[in-house]
């Protein structure tokens, strides 16, 4: 467990250490009187994720000024938080893979030695939480008490963090029902680095201007955050568990964790075909994962089991099953809208932390795309007056990475099968990337070989769910660049050993919604709209529809795709479907570029993969 040494003999007092009769697990007993003894806070609590528990800390975070409570007759028991401008987003440039050799990060991760992080993080966590609060937070990653499910137990000083675990996993009392005396658990320490001083007044946002970590220890399956709370920084079940070092036990133990939505798409006649799909940050799998089909495809109907991510694991049938390891969305609001995602919008309506969206005069929220027309008053993400003119001279009401907090069970388009241990077994996997040019709008891997060389090299235009620049065009394999948790060489050699490992490997599937025309406007509809797409990958899947061989795969014409209802001519389908020579002899550079970088651990399939690709663009 903690290889810390005490920093200084135990200052919060017996009393307060004391954990409630119902855990008897001695060994994370003595792990959080470990972490008290390092970060010396004034108090401990033991969550039991119950309603009133998480009621208290709300009002507590409301006289605290941390949350806002939103107006009851808007947004029932619903709250704003605003966060300090410096922490708004993941942190990449802060994130580290501490494994004990540098190439079991590999080069895609930030890697520090072991010992010489644990030396820094013994610095940063002495004492940091004086003054503060430790909460003890025992958490499920999947359902409770099923083998696919992982138990985390993270400590942290920021209430903001216990109610947000409480809406993002399955977190509480009954976690340690589970963990008995002596079960595994993962232990997660987050600290928003930010002692208070006696008598000191605290600020509405605690983080840590200065010093930012988000490491993971691989081999020792232990996360420890320091200095931001938010997002994925801090509900360190999310990224850190259930996709860093889960991806680490994937590969130890023959699974997937992936950076995935998952949903099941039904036809007309009844037919349910499950489909997993990865997108990086903000590029669409919220929106995927709660799809309505247009007016002119009814009858068909998705349902919802995950919407950021996806453990895979062969079942006994065959097939590869998926669960979705979360219990709640954190979700992008920005570009949310009754027109673009009315699922998403339902889920909303009531039992929401918001984080750095507007507030409406009216006590409600608001941010870009909610509406056409913007509210002629509103007070910004970080509290200052905004009107239209301002939002006319480039200033945005809610921060572009403005997300939701909010319970998987409030969604519409729910799955019931969401909670079943077995998980749902996929017939297809999608890969999207944000791309303006270059990439098609759907296309079917001949091979799985081939599916994997597109996941591995897919490239998408940055967003701002994390730090850094926007709009740049960088190679995020599987979508999972920020999020695997060990060599990305060796990962694309466990993708590529999986089709073995089930008799029904799914067929592989690429999309890209995002082409733009010469005006830079989105070209393809998008949205409700992509169940055209949808439906003819659902038919791949089923040998009910034909596909063409293309130098890029295998690709549909346009009388393949229901078209019920649409205005989207043929010619504007040959527009979406075409390829480049010119942008193709830059992609796939760009590809020579990656696999350079990941030197001799790149499984040699992918170089003959890439061989075949350029004969056919040639051809
Ligand atoms: P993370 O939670 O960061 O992993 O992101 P996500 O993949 O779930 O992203 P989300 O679905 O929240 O999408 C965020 C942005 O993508 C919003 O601005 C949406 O408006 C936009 N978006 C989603 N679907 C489409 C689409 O089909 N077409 C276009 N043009 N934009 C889309
Ligand atoms: C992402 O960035 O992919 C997210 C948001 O889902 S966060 O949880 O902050 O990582
Ligand atoms: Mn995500």
């Amino acid at each position: 467990m903690s290889r810390m040494t005490l920093a200084s003999p135990l200052r919060t007092s017996a009393a307060a250490l004391a954990a409630p009769a119902y855990v008897e697990h001695r060994r994370l007993i003595e792990w959080v009187r470990e972490i008290a003894a390092l970060t010396e806070p004034d108090r401990i609590v033991w969550c039991d994720g119950s309603d009133a528990e998480f009621d208290r800390l709300c009002a507590e975070m409301v006289a605290a000024g941390t949350l806002i409570r939103l107006a009851a007759d808007k947004r029932p028991r619903s709250f704003l938080a605003r966060s300090d401008p410096s922490d708004v987003a993941r942190m990449e440039e802060r994130t580290f893979i501490c494994s004990e050799s540098p190439d079991d990060a590999g080069p895609t991760n930030h890697w520090v030695a072991p010992a010489a992080m644990r030396n820094t993080l013994e610095g940063l966590f002495a004492r940091c939480m004086r003054g503060r609060t430790l909460y003890v937070v025992p958490f499920s990653m999947g359902p409770l008490g099923s083998p696919i499910a992982q138990i985390g137990v993270e400590v942290t000083d920021s209430p903001y963090v216990v109610v947000n675990m409480k809406l993002m996993t399955r977190m509480g009392r009954a976690v340690y029902d589970v963990l008995g005396s002596d079960g595994d658990f993962i232990p997660c320490i987050h600290s928003v680095g930010a002692p208070l001083t006696a008598g000191a007044r605290d600020v509405a946002w605690p983080c840590n201007r200065e010093h930012k970590y988000i490491v993971h220890f691989p081999e020792a399956r232990e996360i420890w955050s320091f200095g931001s709370g938010y997002g994925g920084n801090a509900l360190l079940g999310k990224k850190c568990l259930a996709l860093r070092i889960a991806s680490v036990m994937g590969r130890d133990e023959g699974w997937l964790a992936e950076h995935m939505l998952i949903l099941g798409a039904t036809s007309p006649v009844g037919e349910k075909t499950y489909i997993a799909a990865a997108f990086p940050s903000a590029c669409g799998k919220t929106n995927l994962a709660m799809l309505i089909p247009p007016p002119g495809m009814a009858g068909w109907k998705v349902s919802t089991i995950g919407e950021d991510i996806a453990w895979l694991k062969p079942g006994p049938d065959g097939y590869l099953h998926a669960i979705n390891p979360e219990a709640g969305y954190f979700g992008v609001a920005p570009g949310t809208s009754h027109e673009s995602n009315p699922n998403a919008m339902a889920t909303l309506r009531a039992n929401v932390i918001f984080t750095n969206v507007a507030l409406a005069d009216d006590g409600d929220v608001w941010w870009e795309g909610m509406t056409r027309t913007p509210p002629a008053h509103l007070v910004d993400w970080q509290g200052n007056d905004w009107t239209p003119a301002d939002g006319a001279a480039g200033r945005k009401a809610a921060h572009p990475n403005a997300r939701f907090t909010v319970a998987a069970t409030q969604c519409p388009s729910f799955d019931p099968a969401w909670d079943d241990p077995a998980g749902v077994p996929i017939s297809a996997f999608v890969f999207g990337g944000r791309r303006a040019d270059t990439m098609p709008l759907v296309t079917e891997a001949r091979s799985w070989a081939e599916g994997v060389y597109k996941a591995a090299t897919m490239g998408s235009e940055t967003t701002a769910a994390a730090v850094g620049a926007v709009g740049q065009v960088r190679r995020d394999p599987f979508a999972m660049l920020p999020f695997c948790g060990y060599h990305v060489g060796d990962y694309f050699r466990h993708w590529l050993a999986m089709e073995k490992k089930v008799a029904h490997p799914p067929r592989m599937f690429t999309v890209n919604w995002f082409r733009k025309d010469a005006q830079g406007r989105f070209v393809w509809p998008g949205f409700g709209e992509n169940m055209r797409v949808l439906r003819w990958i659902v038919e791949r899947c089923r040998g009910q529809t034909r596909a063409r061989d293309d130098a890029l795969g295998l690709v549909p014409a346009y009388a393949d795709l229901d078209w019920k209802g649409s205005a989207f001519d043929a010619d504007a389908f040959a527009a979406v479907m075409a390829h480049d020579p010119q942008q193709w002899a830059r992609e796939l550079a760009a590809h020579d570029e990656l696999f350079a970088k990941i030197g001799n651990r790149l499984p040699p399939e992918l170089r003959a993969e890439r061989e075949r690709l350029a004969a056919r663009l040639a051809a």
